[in-house]
């Protein structure tokens, strides 16, 4: 749909694209043949883009996709991809409750638990998950004869994200070189422990803490505990199991060729990368398109005052009664009209200035000259569309990345932060007047707009480009840093460490005992010469 349809072209229109196409990777010399392990949902909604992307420049693009999945249809006869449809033995219907589970929780429940209890739930939420991931990994694997096929296929590279264990196993027993696409794991575990990527935890804060790059010594040493904790936790956690043997997952992870990181510097802080880590935050984002005529309407129709964008993204259909009631009643009160996406039921409060869509073309209505603001989980394609057309936000993060994406853009002066299990009618009020009227939102907005803009090159052509390397010399091994050779303990250098402690301590022992025996013999001088 984002191509004005790809069925309606199959005829006409589509044969001179073709032909465009393969005139353009012939020119390049180049076509190849890409095989896909998505992650569904938000993940699979960024990295289609870059997939569409590569099949426009003429390369053939493969997804191998579960038959019970959230986002991914592929039963859609215009889709420019081919997907092999591996019949896990989960149902849609495990799928949906599952993923309603860990939404309710972490909306409805979350607040009146303990810290322990949250991180015991989510042990056993994304067990659900893992094993939900390893039936497919199962699936595929037990399939020789798709195996055989997508041998026989010759691809020339695999994109898969850390998040769905098992693209790096396929990439392995199809033997060709693998990139990942990727936005972040639990206090950075696997970019750190798998990518090799060095995270001092001075100053670059574990994800899903909602830290910022300016730490007071008690959150430094929060920091650093996690990350620890972090570490025992996963080094311990054998997901892999069998599979792998003899390697682990995460060393099968660090052999990805590419690491494409879905931010950018107009978002991250600062903080040391390797020449394998590409940043390439807000790839699909694109200019606005217009809008459709009975939504335009309505945007014009706000006037001077403007509209609010909301959305609380893609996974979340529903909210409860009493707390759709408390959003509804703020946006009733605000002067501009708004655009809610939400499936659940019709709140009582809802005021004449607001509209309920089940879907809205959120980059398109984030580009209109109108938009005064956006309400966000802080989901980070979100986010990157409200950067790139440089609107100030609302957040009210949920889970996952969220607190980290809405921390960031505090930070940065763009945001403005609520809490969602306490949330009042008059805070959201407030937190829209604030990046309404209060000018330096929007400034601190339109500022990481021009940062994010002003790129040599932009970041779906990077991504592409470091895609296409990896086909063309067969991986980029001359990035892979030698830190993977090394044992944790080489790599913090504490056998040098350890070594120079020993030398010091028998250099010290060898001096005292001299003195000792020195002081003993000048004592037995002084003795003798005394008698
Ligand atoms: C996950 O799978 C394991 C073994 O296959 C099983 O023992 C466990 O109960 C499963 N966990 C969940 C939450 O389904
Ligand atoms: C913000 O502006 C609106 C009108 O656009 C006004 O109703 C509201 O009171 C203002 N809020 C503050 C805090 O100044
Ligand atoms: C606008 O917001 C900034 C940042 O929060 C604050 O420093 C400033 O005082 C605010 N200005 C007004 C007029 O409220």
């Amino acid at each position: 749909s984002q191509r004005g349809g790809w069925g309606s072209e199959m005829m006409g229109p589509r044969f001179p694209w073709l032909l465009w196409a393969c005139a353009c990777c012939w020119s390049a010399g180049f076509c190849g043949k890409v095989v896909v392990w998505p992650t569904d949902a938000s993940h699979w909604i960024n990295v289609k883009v870059l997939l569409e992307e590569l099949v426009l420049r003429g390369h053939e693009v493969t997804v191998l996709v579960p038959s019970s999945n959230l986002l991914i249809d592929y039963q859609d006869t215009s889709s420019p991809f081919t997907f092999e449809v591996l019949q896990v033995p989960f149902t849609q219907q495990t799928l949906h409750t599952a993923m309603e589970d860990f939404l309710n929780f972490w909306m409805n429940e979350v607040s009146n638990v303990s810290p322990w209890k949250i991180m015991w739930k989510m042990k056993e939420v994304l067990e659900v998950f893992t094993n939900m991931s390893k039936q497919t990994c199962d699936t595929l694997v037990m399939n020789t004869q798709l195996i055989a096929k997508l041998q026989q296929a010759k691809f020339d590279v695999l994109i898969a994200d850390p998040l769905s264990a098992g693209g790096e196993l396929v990439a392995e027993i199809l033997a060709i070189p693998f990139a990942y696409s990727f936005r972040f794991s639990d206090g950075n575990v696997v970019e750190r422990l798998c990518g090799g990527l060095p995270s001092p935890p001075s100053y670059v804060p574990a994800s899903t803490r909602g830290l910022t790059d300016q730490m007071s010594f008690v959150e430094r040493l929060q920091n650093f505990l996690f990350y620890f904790y972090m570490d025992l936790f996963f080094l311990n956690d054998d997901t892999a199991g069998e599979l792998l043997q003899p390697t682990t997952l995460c060393e099968t992870m660090g052999k990805a060729e590419i690491w494409l990181i879905r931010t950018y510097w107009d978002f991250e802080f600062p903080r040391p990368f390797l020449p394998n880590f590409e940043f390439v935050g807000g790839l699909h984002c694109k200019p606005a398109k217009p809008l459709p005529k009975e939504m335009e309407e309505f945007v014009q129709s706000s006037g001077e005052h403007g509209i609010v964008v909301f959305s609380l993204g893609s996974m979340v259909y529903k909210l409860t009664d009493e707390k759709s009631n408390v959003i509804a009643r703020a946006l009733s009160q605000l002067p501009q009209k708004v655009l809610w996406r939400y499936k659940g039921k019709k709140p009582e409060t809802l005021g004449s200035n607001t509209r309920i869509y089940d879907w809205i073309p959120q980059n398109d209505l984030l580009g209109h000259p109108l938009t005064k603001a956006f309400i966000t989980h802080g989901g980070t394609n979100g986010i990157y569309e409200a950067i790139y057309h440089g609107i100030p936000m609302v957040g009210i993060p949920i889970f996952a990345d969220q607190h980290d994406n809405i921390a960031h853009l505090r930070a940065k002066g763009a945001a403005v932060e609520l809490d969602f299990s306490t949330l009042k009618t008059q805070d959201l009020v407030d937190a829209l007047n604030t990046v309404i009227n209060n000018s330096t939102y929007k400034e601190n907005a339109l500022r990481l707009s021009k940062i994010h803009h002003d790129q040599p090159v932009k970041p779906l052509d990077r991504a592409v480009f470091w895609i296409e390397f990896v086909m063309r010399h067969k991986g980029a091994k001359h990035l892979r840093p030698a830190a993977h050779h090394l044992t944790w303990y080489q790599y913090h250098c504490l056998d040098v460490l350890a070594f120079l402690f020993m030398c010091t301590a028998i250099a010290v022992f060898i001096l005292a005992k001299c003195c000792l025996f020195c002081c003993k013999r000048c004592g037995r001088i002084a003795k003798r010469k005394k008698e």
